[in-house]
């Protein structure tokens, strides 16, 4: 009822305005003609502009081709005949399409792309700086510089959109080459910075020329036989590698090792690892000792400037110990502050660079490589993978997790004569699989007895209890990077091996074995690889159905890009 009685109501404010005069009820039903009309005109309207949307759609996807997809071969292999090679190795866009290449250094008489050391008036033999396509390996473009290599690194400076380039420090030079066309930018002498380390710093454009310029820090690691060197950083022109400002003493002391951080609000930080502990300094105070007028482009992260300096503006962090390393903990999630890792001797700790304190301290046995990073558990702070030498040629790895130090994970294998640290990549499911090397001794021959074999393998997060392995044929490695070579899609790792270049000379390249870079799609090694429980063969049986469950649970796995 009381429905009813509101319905009436409703209406009857209309009645009383159609009937407050006889000419509106006609107007109404003039009102009603007009109406039928122009709902003809809309239905005309709608049918035009339903065509209109359907011959727009039928051109895109019949007319217009689609953007095709870039083809690649799972596997590729890239052989330099009669070369030796570098810890380098760069994945970034060469070529334009969406598929990341590879860029990295060898050591021969001869290019691939029939240049002759010679031929380019350089001193044989010389370097090679090659760039190959992520999708098949071919070459995208070479190089030739003067050998001796000291250092490389790619992606730096540059115009944002067009033109990142490769930095080489060999021998006189520091040489600037387009990463996407291999020309040589520029070439400076490089005694400004001869005892130049990576890695170099990259900052904002300071010379108002529209590109990004960087700096690089020149000592010498306080290492007995070699004397200590003033710690200099020097500031160079992205676009014409020209010094910007003076050369500014940082006035450290012995520098052992250093790193760039930045902070969420932008500012650029070096920390020092010296004898007397760890300092930082920020990037705007050397700028603005080198007089360089745009230093002020620069950010200072305020909390850090509270902290008390010395009179050379060094912001004492960390006092104790004898730092020998520290590294940036890799994968944290964007918005927050970069971590940063510390190794002395036998601990390994944690420094919040937000609070600038420790967050935590672990006891380690001697580390065979340099710390590495992945997500073993779900709680999106990165963990720490370390490879502590047990002696005897065994190695324990660690996994141990970023938010409170604890050991997650941990695994016996053999190691020889090389050790490639691990390697990970992250999965959509927020957790990462991770890649590790070593070594088995299988009691293959009765006659031969034990042999040992190079192996790598997978371990995922959810199936810690095993281990896959795939016997591996390379021999050498001198590096070893997993990576996405499309966005989200197309994990591989990446194997470079051969004559290590720092310890061959000249007379050793003669009959030096070939240079041989793999890439190598991870789902592909896991069909090739025997299902293993952690601790070798003799870990335990693993059961049929198990070994199909962690293959199925590889083949299933979707990868995502990494923070850093
Ligand atoms: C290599 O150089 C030779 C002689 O200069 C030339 O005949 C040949 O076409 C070149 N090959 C390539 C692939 O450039
Ligand atoms: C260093 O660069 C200068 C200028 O480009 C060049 O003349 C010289 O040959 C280079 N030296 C070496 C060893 O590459
Ligand atoms: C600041 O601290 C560093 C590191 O201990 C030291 O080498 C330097 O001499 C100090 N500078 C001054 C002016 O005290
Ligand atoms: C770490 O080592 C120190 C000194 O050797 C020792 O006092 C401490 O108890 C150790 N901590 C742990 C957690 O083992
Ligand atoms: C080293 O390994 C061999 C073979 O596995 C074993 O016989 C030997 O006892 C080990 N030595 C030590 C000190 O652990
Ligand atoms: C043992 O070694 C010999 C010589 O290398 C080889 O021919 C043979 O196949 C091996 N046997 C086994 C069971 O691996
Ligand atoms: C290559 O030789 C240099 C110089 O001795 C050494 O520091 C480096 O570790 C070697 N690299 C590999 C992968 O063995």
């Amino acid at each position: 009822m009381a429905g009813t009685v509101e319905s009436v109501r409703e209406e009857e404010p209309l009645k009383g305005v159609s009937e407050e005069g006889g000419v509106s009820n006609d107007r109404h039903c003039a009102d009603g003609l007009g109406v039928s009309k122009l709902s003809t005109w809309r239905t005309a309207t709608f049918l035009l502009s339903f065509f209109i949307c359907l011959i727009i759609v039928f051109a895109f996807s019949f007319v217009l081709p689609c953007p095709v997809r870039p083809q690649y071969q799972p596997t590729w292999n890239r052989i330099v005949p009669a070369a030796a090679t570098y810890d380098f190795l760069a994945v970034g866009h060469v070529n334009p399409d969406q598929v990341q290449d590879v860029v990295f250094i060898y050591k021969s008489a001869e290019g691939t792309m029939n240049q002759s050391c010679i031929g380019e008036g350089l001193p044989s033999p010389c370097l090679f700086l090659l760039a190959v396509d992520g999708t098949d390996g071919v070459t995208l473009w070479e190089r030739p510089l003067a050998a001796v290599y000291d250092w490389a690194v790619c992606g730096v400076g540059g115009v944002k959109t067009k033109g990142k380039i490769c930095l080489v420090a060999h021998t006189d030079n520091l040489t600037a080459v387009n990463m996407h066309t291999g020309v040589i930018i520029w070439q400076r002498p490089r005694s400004p910075v001869i005892n130049g380390h990576l890695p170099v710093i990259l900052l904002p454009d300071l010379d108002g020329d529209g590109t990004d310029d960087i700096a690089v820090l020149s000592y010498i690691p306080p290492v007995p036989p070699r004397t200590p060197a003033p710690t200099e950083l020097v500031f160079f022109s992205g676009k014409s590698g020209d010094v910007i400002g003076l050369k500014v003493n940082v006035d450290a002391g012995a520098v052992r090792t250093h790193l760039q951080v930045t902070t969420p609000s932008g500012a650029h930080y070096l920390l020092l690892c010296t004898d007397g502990g760890l300092y930082t300094v920020g990037l705007w105070r050397l700028a603005d000792r080198a007089e360089i007028s745009m230093a002020s482009k620069l950010k200072k992260e305020n909390s850090w400037e509270k902290k008390p300096t010395n009179i050379s503006g060094l912001i004492p962090l960390y006092g104790s110990g004898a730092l020998q390393h520290m590294v940036v903990v890799k994968g944290g999630s964007g918005s927050s502050s970069p971590s940063v890792l510390l190794q002395t001797a036998s601990t390994i700790m944690l420094l919040n660079t937000n609070t600038l304190s420790i967050s935590w301290t672990k006891n380690t046995s001697q580390l065979i490589n340099i710390p590495s990073f992945g997500h073993f558990n779900k709680d999106g702070v990165s963990d720490i993978v370390l490879e502590e030498n047990l002696g005897n040629e065994t190695k324990r790895v660690v996994i141990v997790d970023g938010q409170t130090g604890r050991e997650l994970w941990a695994g016996s294998l053999l190691f020889g004569t090389q050790s490639p640290s691990p390697a990970s990549v992250l999965t959509i499911y927020s957790y990462s699989v991770f890649m590790l090397w070593g070594e088995t001794r299988t009691q293959s021959n009765v006659t031969r007895g034990i042999s040992e074999e190079w192996a790598s393998y997978l371990l995922h997060p959810h199936y810690s209890s095993v281990l896959l392995e795939r016997r591996n044929p390379v021999q050498n490695i001198i590096s070893f990077k997993t990576a996405l070579l499309e966005r989200g899609r197309h994990a591989c790792y990446l194997v470079l091996s051969g004559a290590n270049g720092s310890l061959t000379d000249e007379a050793g390249l003669g009959g030096a074995e070939p240079v041989v870079l793999t890439k190598r799609k991870i789902k592909d090694d896991v069909s090739q690889s025997v299902v293993l429980g952690v601790g070798g063969p003799e870990g335990g049986a693993i059961a049929r159905d198990m070994e199909n469950f962690v293959r199925e649970a590889f083949e299933r796995l979707r990868f995502n890009e990494e923070m850093i």
